[in-house]
């Protein structure tokens, strides 16, 4: 800890009421940011002088329990792996630490069952420190320290030009969205990538299409649509071609096709001209792709792309395979065998017989630029599992080529989106999908006239809310389940879906707002000492409270798992909380203080979904 952390932990346990309490902080705790933490570290460091065990021993078994009948923190005793103790032994063990434990300021109680030491938090303590941690800190509650100085790269999306932006795209982006605005929550510097599909013969084909079938003004107004249609068109005309060919001489020749590989040959060779319309392809692309991005909650550091590969590094590499004795010729081509560590990972081609680079080749060339460029801590690839394969075999190669470095790169897939097109059943662009889904919930939010009326500017809040509709759907389970892609279900507001979450929050806002006009405010932190915790005494606010206490710690989890579910099923829980809460937990109506520490828990609970939403990447609505 700083000296700035130990001031600011002395004033919070101050703030609290506890001038006597000490708490001994171990490195990697986080006591200041992390409500559980606190109790983690004084419960930990009472029993490392009661019970002689290390501190951090103590610190890593404490469990946070489910139960709260059962105590708040569990330590199951036989986890400290104790020598020569068992059974019986550990059962006088848990009996004595109880009975020497101090019981008073953080803790209320200690209780022995069993092998078991169930730790209670003291009510009132608890109550006002997650309340006040909550309502001072705001969007910082659940941001933690604990990635400072470390430099994580993250790529995600990589559409290819010309192509359709397709549901793996869609899941990259998504996913690789959340992990970034995850990292950098928990302090790590992070570097966000787009690695266009931007190379290869298929530009090749896109010229030529374009000049054939190319208009400067559609170009301009829809580049990735128009470009997608000048593809399809011209691929036409080649199958044509080549089957036609096939018919008169028995082989599958294609004019266009070869005008197509020899175009970009020249661009492979630097043709200034031939390179100036790809160009252009690519910057108007990036340019539409940007806002549909921004629609996202999502910036890039960097648009790199396959085209962008330095030929320093493709070069470095094919000398380095060679020098390392990677390298086997098959005819011209030439392979690497991996199979000899791997069975799996098999024989994989590093340079074509034209000496033509592959897309294997440059992202062992992107890596090692990427490198010498950024010396990242953490590199993670978000990418689809059907490249699990290809994925394995560049980082093996990387390895087996000496780089160290290449323990760092991490490869967070996902499994497949079923039956993913418009409504109309046609290919999609993320921007289509996006588009439909604000039209649709246009539609479901004008059923209700009434709250219709009252909205200021519907047509953003469809957006907002049909987006939460795409991005929770695709978050509901673990990553690597495939998915089927379901317009009604996703745009309900029943049942575990974005626009329940985003009505969650919207109804919470209200609320306050109605506190607001009976004079309820916490908003300066004078507001905020004034809330009396002692009048929440329905178990239920128990129940919400432990629910917000644990927000910071489900953070680290997701950082752990790299699962969008982790927070997305908690988001779940506290919203579902919420609403029984409203059942008993009123706020109209009632005695000023009663009323004042409801709205405080509301407000809680509000702060954490919106916390929530804008680390999956939505931006909550204030009205829907
Ligand atoms: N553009 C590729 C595709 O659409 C995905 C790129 C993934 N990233 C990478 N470094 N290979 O299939």
């Amino acid at each position: 800890m700083t000296m700035a952390e130990t001031e600011q932990l002395a004033q919070k346990l101050q703030a609290l009421g506890l001038n006597d309490t000490t708490v001994g902080v171990l490195p990697g705790s986080n006591p200041v940011q992390n409500p559980v933490d606190l109790f983690r570290s004084y419960i930990s460091g009472e029993l490392s002088k009661i019970s002689g065990i290390d501190q951090e021993v103590i610190f890593a078994a404490l469990e946070f329990s489910n139960q709260p009948e059962r105590g708040d923190l569990v330590l199951p005793v036989p986890r400290l792996r104790i020598k020569d103790k068992k059974g019986g032994e550990l059962v006088a063990l848990a009996n004595e630490w109880v009975s020497k434990f101090p019981q008073d300021s953080l803790i209320e109680k200690a209780v022995a069952k069993g092998p078991f030491i169930q730790f209670f938090f003291s009510g009132s303590v608890l109550y006002k420190l997650v309340v006040r941690d909550i309502l001072t800190r705001k969007a910082d509650y659940g941001a933690s320290t604990v990635g400072k100085g470390q430099k994580v790269v993250i790529e995600f999306s990589s559409p290819n030009i010309a192509k359709p932006f397709h549901a793996g795209h869609l899941r990259s982006t998504i996913i690789g969205g959340f992990l970034s605005h995850l990292h950098e929550k928990l302090g790590y510097d992070v570097v966000s990538l787009n690695y266009l599909g931007d190379w290869g013969k298929q530009f090749g084909i896109l010229a030529v299409g374009y000049k054939r079938y190319g208009d400067a003004a559609k170009l301009e107004e829809d580049p990735i649509n128009h470009l997608f249609e000048v593809y399809v068109m011209v691929n036409k005309e080649i199958t044509e071609e080549k089957e036609k060919s096939k018919a008169e001489t028995g082989t599958e020749e294609s004019a266009t096709d070869d005008e197509a590989r020899s175009y970009f040959k020249k661009m492979e060779d630097g043709d200034e001209e031939a390179l100036g319309l790809w160009k252009k392809f690519r910057e108007l692309s990036i340019e539409k792709y940007r806002e549909t991005y921004g629609r996202l909650n999502i910036r890039y550091d960097q648009y790199r792309g396959e085209s962008l590969v330095p030929k320093e590094t493709m070069e470095l590499a094919q000398k380095q395979f060679a020098e390392k004795n990677l390298i086997t010729d098959d005819n011209g081509a030439k392979l690497i065998d991996l199979t000899p560590y791997s069975k799996k990972l098999g024989k994989t081609i590093v340079q074509k017989r034209d000496g033509t680079s592959l897309y294997l080749t440059r992202d062992v060339g992107e890596a090692i630029a990427r490198h010498n460029e950024y010396k990242f801590d953490k590199m993670i690839y978000v990418i689809a599992s059907q490249q699990d394969l290809h994925t394995a075999q560049f980082f093996k190669i990387l390895e087996l080529m000496g780089y160290e470095w290449s323990e760092r790169l991490q490869h967070i897939n996902f499994g497949l989106v079923l039956g993913m097109s418009t409504r109309k059943g046609t290919v999609v662009f993320l921007d289509t999908i996006l588009e439909e889904t604000k039209q649709a919930m246009h539609e479901v939010m004008k059923r209700n006239e009434e709250k219709y009326k009252q909205i200021p500017d519907p047509d953003k809040v469809a957006d907002l809310v049909g987006i939460a509709a795409v991005v929770i759907q695709d978050m509901q389970s673990k990553r690597i389940n495939n998915y089927n892609f379901n317009w009604n279900r996703m745009l309900s507001f029943e049942g575990d879906t974005g626009p329940y979450l985003q009505y969650a929050h919207a109804r919470l806002r209200s609320m306050e707002r109605k506190a607001a006009e009976q004079g309820i405010v916490l908003e300066s932190q004078a507001d905020i000492d004034s809330i009396d915790v002692s009048k929440l005494t329905e178990p239920i606010a128990k129940e919400m409270i432990r629910c917000l206490v644990s927000y910071p710690d489900v953070l680290l989890m997701a950082l752990r798992n790299m699962e969008p579910s982790t927070v997305v099923t908690y988001l779940f829980k506290l919203t579902h909380l919420v609403s029984s809460c409203y059942d008993v937990l009123w706020v109209a109506g009632q005695e000023k203080d009663v009323a004042t520490a409801r709205l405080a828990l509301y407000s809680a609970a509000r702060q954490v979904l919106h916390n929530g939403l804008t680390i999956v990447g939505l931006t909550p609505v204030d009205r829907m």
